[in-house]
C-alpha cells in the first residue's frame, strides 16, 4: 500500500516571485512587480522532492530529488538544443530554491503527453497483449516484455486534470485536439528527441526504453511553435535500462531507473520502473549547463494566451486565477 500526501504543501516564500500553481512535483511562480524579470514572460519552475506514482503524490519525499531532476533536465536540454528549442532561460535562481529551480519561458503547453517508445513495456505492453497495437500503432506478432520495436513509435496520452489519470490516445485523436500540423510536429519532435537521447545514453551503456515529453508553444514565437518544457529525460519521465542486462522478456533485470521502495515513479502512462540495483549510472550533468544558461529573452510582450486550436494552458485557467489575486 502506498501512503498518499493528503494535501498540497504550502508554497514557498520566494522574494520577487509569486506562486501561481502547483503540479504533482513542481511549483510555478511568476515575477512580482519590481523584479528584474518583471515584464518578460517567464516562470520560475521549482522541482520539489515529492514522489508522484500513478498520478498520486506519495507522503514521503526523497531528499534532493528536485535538485537531481533539475540538473538532469538542464543537462539534457543542452544536449538536445539542436533538435528542439527548450524553455530553460537561466539557472541563476533565488537562494531559497537554489539548485532545484529554473527560470523558464512561459509556454502554453499542448494538452498531450508526448511519449516515444523504442521498446515494449508498461501500458504499451498491456495494450499490445489485447490488440497488437499501442495507441493504435499496429505492431508485429510475437513481441514480449522489453522487446525492441521495429522502429520507435509515438504513443501519446491526453493530459488529465489533476487527480485523474492520463489516457493513452491515438495519433488521430491528437490531430483532432491540436490540429494536424501541430500533431505532426509533436510526433516528429518527440521521435527526434528519443533517437538523440537513445544514442547519447547508448554510448554510456544505458538503454532508453521510452520517454515522455511535454511540449508547448511560446506565444512570442507563434501559436504553433514547438518548445520543450517541464522536465526531460529524468527517471520520472523515462525508463532507463542497463544495456548489458537487456534481453527481451527480462525487463526487470535490465531496469536502472531508480524507484521509491514501494515501487513506481511516474513513467510514460503510469508504467512501473522497478527497483533493481543500479550497475551503471548516467554521467552527472556537468556544470556547463549551468554556466552556459543565459538569458535568452530580456523582455517580451505579454501576449495573451489563446485558447483556440484545442490547446490548454499550461495549467488550468482556474488554477492560475485562484492564486493571481
Ligand atoms: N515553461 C512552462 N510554462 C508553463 N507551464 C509549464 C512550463 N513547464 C512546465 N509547465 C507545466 O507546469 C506543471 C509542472 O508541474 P508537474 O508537477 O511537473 O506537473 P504534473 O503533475 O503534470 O507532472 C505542468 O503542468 C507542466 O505542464
Ligand atoms: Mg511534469
Amino acid at each position: 500500500m502506498t501512503a498518499q500526501a493528503d494535501s498540497a504543501p504550502a508554497p514557498l516564500t520566494i522574494p520577487g516571485w509569486r506562486f501561481v500553481a502547483a503540479g504533482k512535483v513542481r511549483e510555478l511562480y511568476v515575477p512580482q512587480e519590481g523584479h528584474p524579470t518583471w515584464g518578460s514572460d517567464v516562470v520560475l519552475v521549482v522541482a520539489s522532492d515529492r514522489i508522484s506514482a500513478y498520478d498520486h503524490v506519495l507522503a514521503t519525499p526523497i531528499p534532493d530529488k528536485g535538485a537531481i531532476l533539475t540538473a538532469l533536465s538542464a543537462w539534457w536540454f543542452e544536449q538536445l538544443a539542436d533538435v528542439v528549442d527548450h524553455h530553460l532561460v537561466s539557472l541563476d535562481v533565488p537562494a531559497e530554491v537554489a539548485g532545484r529551480a529554473m527560470i523558464c519561458r512561459r509556454l502554453e503547453m499542448y494538452p498531450v503527453e508526448c511519449v516515444a517508445r523504442g521498446y515494449l513495456t508498461g501500458s504499451g505492453l498491456e495494450e499490445y497483449r489485447v490488440s497488437r497495437t499501442v495507441c493504435g500503432v499496429p505492431l508485429p506478432e510475437g513481441l514480449v516484455d522489453a522487446s525492441r520495436l521495429p522502429e520507435p513509435i509515438f504513443t501519446p496520452a491526453a493530459k488529465a486534470a489533476v487527480g485523474d489519470h492520463d489516457e493513452n490516445v491515438t495519433y488521430e485523436r491528437v490531430a483532432e485536439m491540436v490540429g494536424p500540423d501541430v500533431a505532426a510536429a509533436l510526433r516528429g519532435t518527440t521521435l527526434a528527441v528519443y533517437r538523440r537521447a537513445l544514442e547519447i545514453a547508448g554510448e554510456r551503456g544505458i538503454l532508453l526504453a521510452d520517454t515522455k515529453l511535454e511540449l508547448g508553444a511560446d506565444p512570442a514565437l507563434g501559436a504553433s511553435s514547438i518548445v520543450l518544457g517541464d522536465e526531460v529525460l529524468t527517471p520520472d519521465s523515462s525508463r532507463f535500462w542497463d544495456s548489458s542486462l537487456w534481453a527481451p522478456g527480462e525487463r526487470s533485470r535490465a531496469s536502472t531507473s531508480s524507484s521509491c521502495a514501494t515501487g513506481s515513479p511516474r513513467t510514460p502512462r503510469g508504467g512501473t520502473a522497478r527497483a533493481t540495483p543500479r550497475r551503471r549510472s548516467c554521467r552527472t550533468p556537468s556544470s556547463s549547463a549551468r554556466a552556459s544558461a543565459t538569458w535568452r529573452r530580456s523582455s517580451g510582450s505579454r501576449a495573451a494566451p489563446s485558447a483556440d486550436q484545442g490547446r490548454s494552458r499550461a495549467l488550468a485557467a482556474h488554477e492560475w486565477g485562484r492564486h493571481a489575486a
